[in-house]
């Protein structure tokens, strides 16, 4: 057995990362500024043409400025998919609006187009699509119903860096879309999100609200060219990003690919080496999947997802789920009564097993063989 324990994800930080926060740190300047509008910069170019973005503190806060710069707030409804991350509805609540939960589709864990459909009523006003994994989600039938009943589409790609759907990388499809740089993520800065949008109007709406509502660009009063003098023209909030995190995310955004490349083959090791039993969420030769996660379903005649889990820990392997169903939490019980079958058969199933690009072969070989091994029984 090996002696050291073996985390689901661990960022793949290089000394690099290291100079370009410390090369931050000598320069004095420390707050929003010319690393942040660089970062946004490369990152617009890596997703294609005819993108603006502003970088914040999270994609939650991405979130929640992009459901306001849409005019999301009281007495509205948002679907969203109840298998996320709870930063995807507790945002809808934020603005007052209400977030209507529905159900996934068995083969990605996606939101189910059909279920999404019949969610929709006359308060709906915008839905909230989630690239579960790093898999992207049907845009083009999400976009088709969005049009039929005028619903503003905010994706959230917080797994979904690199995600490309159709040959087109995760971005532009919806009306604006939402990343997170946080710790565990494909890029990850610590901290750190991007919202991006084909829509200049949009993004300085949301720039204004992530900084107090100013009418300029925070960092302009520090230099020389700058004034003192600004005025406040709406209640914003702090949501800035920081130049330390600009510049190790400006380090991760340049090995993007060739980190999601790895996690490619990574997950291909798996795939072939993994027990016929174990179930894979969808793959297809038409998207990029980047595997920000890779989740495997047991079903639990084989073995209970918690004892799976607890052998494996017991090998030194780390485990996650991803996600225990918004409806499953006491909070949203409260708001929500409706019944979501395939999320919770999924729940019973679902494990997140390591992958993350600094992974070796051996590594993965040795999580193959003990995952093979326990559900043969001889854990
Ligand atoms: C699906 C999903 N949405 C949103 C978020 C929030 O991202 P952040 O931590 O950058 O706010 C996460 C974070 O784990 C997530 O998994």
């Amino acid at each position: 057995m090996r002696k050291d324990f073996l985390p689901f994800a661990r960022p793949c930080f290089s000394q690099a990362e290291i100079e370009a926060a410390a090369e931050v740190i000598r320069s004095g300047h420390l707050t929003t500024g010319p690393k942040v509008t660089e970062f946004e910069e490369r990152f617009c170019e890596y997703l294609g043409e005819g993108f603006h973005a502003a970088a914040l503190n999270s994609c939650t806060a991405g979130l929640f400025l992009g459901l306001l710069s849409q005019g999301i707030g009281p007495h509205d409804e948002v679907v969203v998919p109840t298998w996320t991350f709870v930063a995807t509805a507790h945002v809808v609540l934020w603005t007052g609006a209400r977030p209507v939960l529905c159900d996934v589709e068995e083969s990605s864990l996606n939101i189910d187009v059909r279920a999404l459909e019949k969610s929709i009523g006359k308060k709906t006003k915008a839905i909230i699509p989630v690239h579960f994994a790093g898999y992207p989600c049907a845009m083009n039938e999400i976009c088709r119903i969005a049009k039929k009943h005028k619903l503003a589409v905010i994706e959230d790609a917080a797994h979904a860096c690199g995600t490309a759907y159709k040959g087109k990388k995760i971005g532009g499809f919806g009306d604006l879309t939402a990343f997170s740089f946080y710790a565990t993520k494909n890029l990850a800065c610590g901290e750190g999100g991007m919202v991006v949008s084909r829509n200049r109007k949009t993004i300085e709406k949301i720039r204004k609200l992530s900084y107090f509502g100013i009418n300029k660009r925070a960092f302009d009063r520090y230099t020389q060219k700058g004034s003192w003098y600004y005025e406040i023209e709406e209640l914003g909030y702090k949501y800035n990003m920081d130049s330390i995190h600009a510049a190790i995310g400006l380090v991760q955004l340049a090995k993007l690919e060739e980190m999601n490349l790895r996690r490619r083959e990574i997950a291909g090791m798996y795939r072939r080496g993994l027990d016929k039993r174990i179930r894979f969420t969808e793959d297809s030769q038409e998207n990029f999947h980047n595997y920000h996660l890779f989740l495997i379903r047991i079903d639990k005649e084989i073995i209970p997802r918690d004892e799976f889990v607890g052998k494996l820990k017991e090998r030194n392997i780390g485990c996650s789920v991803h996600f225990i169903p918004l409806h499953r939490h006491p909070f949203y019980k409260k708001i929500s009564k409706k019944k979501f079958p395939v999320a919770d058969k999924a729940y019973g199933e679902a494990v997140s097993i390591p992958l993350f690009p600094g992974m070796s072969d051996q590594d993965v070989e040795y999580v193959i063989d003990n995952v093979n091994q326990v559900l043969k029984g001889g854990g």
